[in-house]
């Protein structure tokens, strides 16, 4: 057997289940987010409206973004010039990481080239290095957090998602002198459900446990400057580690983690995936600090945001589709068939303009699978008629079933 066909009997039980990922090639355009064209097979492009997009609030497209990055290039040129150890820290970098101590009320921040390697570098560095560790991991995690805490070799315990006796029952039957660290997201990427972060951190606090929180899908979206859910919450200074992603909300790309100076400084002497790798281009750290900066400042785009989501779960509500009711920004329509979601994706494409990525396994559980929308400030009234429209008609067409009255 040669290797491709080994890869190939792989890549077809993907293809057998339904669950293998087709990708589709956008070409954004500036200035007319949500549109973008698509790149078609037969080689021709039309305009697309994109709904599942994680620059939540458009500001990839902003144009006091867009100018600093472009600024900052003609600037500092394009790449870092290394890693952060050797002649790759720019003053942009730190200009960035002091906007985002800031952002979350710390004493310093440290970035990374994404949320993703932020997570698994922070929690692999933790686990691996203070001593006996136990990582309590919510059940719901991103593959990161997952993936950080194997890497660590710490013994890992998994609480059930968003259950607070659970985890306390689990604090309760460690060993009290253990250093533990309790891991968890404020808004939960597929569900879009929120965790009772107070009850979290009160237990975590009553059993000496560290505050491991990914506010990916917070960032720029929650609370009175952006801060996430911690900070609409209050909770920002109770948490010992807040760490975030500059590729979603604030529309540029890259990952921090921000907490008391100690820790900072800890995870930046002995995190590999902090220090061997090419830092980020300065000008990305500068167009990150301006979207940061405005979203500190500007209410406007969280509002109207929440407005276009109101208004989508409304229609849904009237035209009996299915939701997952939840407080956050994302609207999960459930499908629960990898076969039906990737089908009715590639209706809403092909027929009515519409593209939504279809969420099957292993992002979700078997039996989960959906489709998922992100209403944004930029997407009209028309544009979520239009959506409602199509999806009604889909499911009159394929007799799915309505949500119960
Ligand atoms: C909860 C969570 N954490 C971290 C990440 C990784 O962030 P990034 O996309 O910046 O790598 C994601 C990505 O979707 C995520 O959903």
């Amino acid at each position: 057997m040669t290797f491709d066909a080994m890869f190939n009997a792989q890549l077809q039980v993907l293809k057998d289940e339904g669950n293998y990922r087709y990708f589709k090639e956008l070409e954004r355009k500036c200035g007319k987010f949500p549109r973008a064209a698509d790149h078609t097979e037969d080689g021709s492009t039309r305009d697309v409206t994109v709904w599942c997009s994680n620059d939540y609030l458009g500001m990839g497209q902003h144009p006091k973004v867009v100018e600093a990055m472009c600024e900052a290039v003609r600037r500092t040129g394009t790449g870092a010039g290394g890693t952060r150890n050797i002649s790759g820290t720019n003053h942009d970098h730190l200009l960035l990481e002091a906007e985002l101590a800031d952002l979350h009320g710390k004493e310093a921040a440290l970035l990374f080239t994404s949320g993703y390697v932020s997570n698994w570098a922070a929690l692999s560095t933790l686990g691996s290095r203070l001593p006996d560790c136990v990582i309590l991991s919510d059940a719901g995690n991103h593959a990161s957090m997952i993936e950080g805490i194997r890497h660590s070799k710490a013994r890992k315990v998994i609480w059930k998602h968003n259950d607070v006796a659970d985890l306390e029952a689990k604090l309760a039957a460690l060993p009290s002198n253990v250093p533990k660290i309790v891991a968890f997201e404020s808004v939960y990427s597929m569900d879009g459900d929120i965790c009772p972060m107070r009850e979290i951190v009160e237990v975590a606090e009553k059993y000496g446990a560290m505050t491991y929180l990914d506010e990916v899908h917070a960032v720029g979206l929650y609370g009175a400057r952006g801060g996430g859910v911690s900070e609409q919450e209050g909770l920002a200074d109770r948490i010992t580690l807040i760490e975030g992603t500059l590729g979603k909300a604030y529309g540029v790309v890259g990952g921090y983690i921000t907490g008391s100076a100690a820790l900072c400084d800890f995870i930046r002497s002995f995190a590999s995936g902090f220090i061997f790798t090419t830092a980020l281009p300065p000008a990305v750290a500068a167009a990150a600090r301006t979207s940061i900066r405005h979203l500190k400042e500007s209410e406007t785009e969280r509002q109207q945001q929440r407005r276009q989501v109101a208004r989508l779960r409304a229609l849904l509500d009237r035209e009996g589709i299915p939701h997952m009711a939840n407080e956050s920004h994302i609207v999960p329509v459930m499908i629960k068939d990898p076969v039906k979601t990737r089908m009715l994706a590639d209706y809403l494409m092909d027929e009515w303009g519409i593209y939504v990525q279809p969420i099957n396994y292993p992002t979700v559980p078997k039996g989960t699978e959906r489709l998922r929308f992100t209403p944004s400030p930029l997407h009209s009234d028309a544009d979520i008629d239009h959506l409602v429209s199509a999806l009604s008609h889909l499911w009159r067409q394929c007799a799915l079933a309505h949500a119960v009255a």
